[in-house]
């Protein structure tokens, strides 16, 4: 299906994991893809495999943020998505007993202050257009609380949540939907490699899955594809969950 034919996608963290196979869910569906990384080998590959364009940014420098979205206009006239999707998880973020500002304030500034910059230098050229979808990744624990806890990281997807919805709201009569993405675990290989260490914390994890399983990075690309297409016409400053079942579980089946 060429749902998203003719259409300029951004994407950041595009390099690996749930941006790549985004890219190549949206470069499928036809829309050309710009694929943003501060990695440049990585973003480069991706780029290089599906015809798109790579742009190397880090989506915590302003500057370069606005000459990101900026230069996609003047190259190919229009900004149609932004899929504001760049994100860390550092080990120094744990508990807030052992936490320290620093880690707090990278891990803000990557997974928040990033959002609202991407959605800061988007949304004018969407408004010029009349048109646009963003989609902001935040994920299933901006919802729900861990006792194994990672405090900034929950934190900075909660600021993203609340900032997609205020968004949303303000700008839904421009044509412009802003939306939030929580997926549930993702079966990266990181996250493979540290559960392939350690079989038990996997299974520990995985009874709170209803599903039983990881997702696929493809199954949240295809969220992705959807809410970017104009299949999700009516939908905006929505928490669009993809998790397995997680958020709807109180006990799971063994
Ligand atoms: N993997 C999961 O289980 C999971 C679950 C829920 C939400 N998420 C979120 O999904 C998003 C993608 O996760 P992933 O697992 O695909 O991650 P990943 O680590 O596989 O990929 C992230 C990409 O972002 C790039 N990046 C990091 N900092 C950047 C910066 N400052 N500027 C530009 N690019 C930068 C990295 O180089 C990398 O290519 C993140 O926001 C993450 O928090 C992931």
């Amino acid at each position: 299906m060429e749902r998203l034919a003719g259409r300029v996608a951004v994407v950041t963290g595009a390099g690996s994991g749930i941006g790549l196979a985004t890219v190549r869910r949206l470069s499928a569906e036809g829309a050309l893809a710009v694929c943003v990384d501060v990695n440049e080998d990585a973003g480069k590959a991706a780029a290089d495999e599906v015809g798109g364009e790579f742009v190397r940014c880090d989506v915590t420098d302003e500057e370069a943020v606005r000459a990101l979205f900026d230069g996609v206009a003047e190259r190919h006239g229009r900004v149609d998505i932004a899929f504001n999707n760049a994100g860390i998880s550092p080990p120094d973020d744990d508990s807030i007993l052992v936490t320290g500002l620093d880690a707090w304030e990278r891990v803000i500034k990557v997974n928040t202050t990033s959002v609202f910059l991407c959605c800061k230098y988007a949304i004018p050229h969407m408004q010029r257009q009349g048109k646009g979808s963003i989609i902001n990744t935040a994920s299933f624990v901006a919802l729900m609380g861990a006792a194994t806890s990672q405090i900034a990281y929950t934190a900075s997807k909660g600021g993203v949540l609340a900032l997609t919805r205020e968004l949303g709201v303000q700008f839904a009569r421009e044509g412009i939907r802003i939306n939030a993405l929580c997926p549930g675990p993702v079966a990266t290989p990181l996250l493979l490699e540290l559960f392939a260490k350690d079989p038990e914390r996997a299974a520990r994890r995985l009874v709170h899955v209803p599903m039983g399983r990881f997702a696929q990075p493809e199954e949240i690309a295809a969220a992705v594809a959807f809410l970017a297409s104009d299949d999700a016409s009516f939908m905006t400053a929505a928490q669009f969950v993809v998790d397995g079942g997680i958020t709807g579980a109180y006990v799971t089946p063994l």
